[in-house]
């Protein structure tokens, strides 16, 4: 079937976290925004409109591999212009990935200022479709009372040489700081946690709750127990909670900003956002949680209900060095090999589009998209060595990667590795923590024709510039790729493109 939606983004008011009404960034007059919700397979069309006076925006579907429709993929600058004021683009595509994904504006800092919202692909063929219940979705984020244009330029400024990121005033879940789910004794729930934050990952746990993964980015797991989940910006976790028999007493849950991502814990921050299983509506509500001893689980030790083998050696490894440091404006930026990432003049797709054979070559994408090509059907191994001290969160568009290896903190670079080291079967996400001044190896195979970004999802390293930009099996894409012409409309509008050209 078809599902659609329009959507009209416009500045709207919003006070999640009940200190502080601020202008945000709504959908429809609505914020917070509408949770997308299709079945697996069913083809997505939203009619977008920018309905903002005064800033560009696009929307990203994060997660989904926009497999023949690259042009859909949003980030602007990459796979669009943005849509400016007053204008409009459709997107329009199969979604033919189940599970747990969010969408967001992909323009500038953009989405912490309201469009941001979850993303639910259901599977009515699920592996797990008979072991729940009921689906309750719980968002994560944090929250600033300013916005993100006045915090930008704060934060790349000369006034700011060490690159300190502000740090959230609250932390958020469905949106407030004063979430109660209703519960049923003794029934199963698949609750779809997904992080939406700017910067800050979180810790979660239940009080008196064992929670169940089964699914992480999109990706159905076996079953595996935690006492308490860690989810970066960008990541989507999905577990079962099982209610208990008795009603009287109502139970709290707890999310927890990780204070190790802020250079400077402001006083007074409150770090956490309880929320409550609310069984009984005559009984109390506890108290916050403690923070408890346990640790929250390593999601590399999480295993692919595909069991997915891991993929053969690389024919090609991109090797990223993670450093920050100052350039001559005084501010602080990120790099990747020193190179930081400036959004080009052209869309970095339309470029592979229009150079002909030249598109394999790096130097027509320029320098500042950081690019690599990335030949047809080749096995990709992804080393990124964090030589920062900071943790990052990295994303790649259009793909999941098997997480082949992670070292523990400080372990400096990646000196290889035998094969035969390698799990047999590796954890797959699209969204992985980098340790800090340690590395991770990330394989996949070039199989999906596109421009695709790989970025820390820390929404102030998308800033100063911690981005590359992969350029796969451009000679194929040139192929079978039409950009719409709507898409083209609005490079036409901005002056980018010649009518009819
Ligand atoms: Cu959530 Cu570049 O994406």
């Amino acid at each position: 079937k078809t599902v659609t939606y329009d959507f009209s983004v416009t500045w709207t008011k919003g006070n999640p976290d009940g200190q502080y009404e601020r202008k945000v960034i709504g959908i429809n007059g609505q914020w917070p925004i509408p949770q997308i919700d299709v079945d697996l397979g069913d083809r997505l069309v939203i009619n977008f409109h920018n309905g903002l006076p005064d800033q560009d925006s696009s929307l990203h579907f994060h997660g989904l591999f926009q497999n023949g429709t690259t042009f859909m993929d949003g980030p602007a600058m990459v796979s669009q212009c943005p849509v400016p004021p007053g204008m409009n683009i459709t997107y329009d595509f199969i979604v033919d990935q189940p599970g747990t994904y969010w969408y967001h504006s992909h323009v500038k800092g953009q989405y912490p200022d309201g469009i941001r919202g979850a993303f639910i692909v259901h599977d009515p063929q699920g592996p797990y479709k008979n072991s729940y219940d009921a689906e309750i979705i719980l968002t994560l984020s944090d929250w600033y009372h300013e916005q993100m244009p006045v915090l930008a330029k704060r934060f790349i400024s000369y006034l700011n040489p060490t690159g300190a990121e502000p740090v959230p005033q609250s932390a958020l879940m469905n949106d407030s700081q004063n979430i109660t789910l209703a519960v049923k004794p003794g029934k199963t729930y698949m609750v779809r946690m997904v992080n939406m934050a700017a910067f800050a990952a979180q810790y979660v746990w239940f009080e008196e709750h064992t929670m169940k993964v089964i699914e992480i980015d999109g990706i159905y797991t076996e079953p595996m127990d935690a006492d308490m989940l860690y989810l970066t910006a960008a990541q989507r976790v999905s577990v079962l909670i099982t209610t208990k028999n008795d009603t009287s007493k109502n139970y709290a849950f707890m999310g927890s900003m990780d204070q190790d991502l802020f250079d400077k814990v402001p006083d007074g921050l409150n770090p956490n956002v309880t929320g409550w299983l609310s069984y009984n509506s005559n009984a109390p509500l506890p108290a916050a949680l403690p923070v408890p001893e346990f640790k929250p689980l390593d999601d590399m030790l999480l295993i692919p209900y595909s069991r997915i083998p891991l993929l053969p050696p690389a024919d090609l490894t991109v090797t990223l060095n993670v450093t920050m440091s100052n350039l001559g404006d005084g501010a602080n930026y990120a790099f990747f090999n020193g190179l930081t990432y400036v959004r080009p003049q052209v869309p970095t797709l339309f470029t592979a589009l229009s150079v002909g054979d030249a598109a394999t070559n790096p130097l027509v994408y320029g320098r500042d998209t950081v690019p690599h090509i990335l030949p047809h059907m080749q096995i990709i191994d992804i080393v990124v060595n964090n030589q920062d001290p900071g943790k990052h969160p990295f994303h790649l568009h259009g793909h999941v990667f098997q997480t082949i290896f992670r070292s523990s903190d400080d372990a400096g670079n990646f000196e290889g590795h035998l094969e035969s080291e390698y799990p047999k079967v590796p954890m797959i996400r699209d969204t992985i923590l980098a340790p800090p001044g340690g590395h991770v190896v990330l394989r996949f195979r070039a199989d999906n024709p596109g421009v695709w970004l790989f970025h820390c999802h820390l929404e102030w390293h998308l800033l100063s510039g911690l981005v590359t930009t992969f350029i796969e099996a451009p000679m194929e894409l040139q192929r079978n790729t039409t950009i719409p012409e709507n898409h083209r409309a609005l490079c036409v509008k901005r002056g980018i493109l010649m009518e009819g050209n």
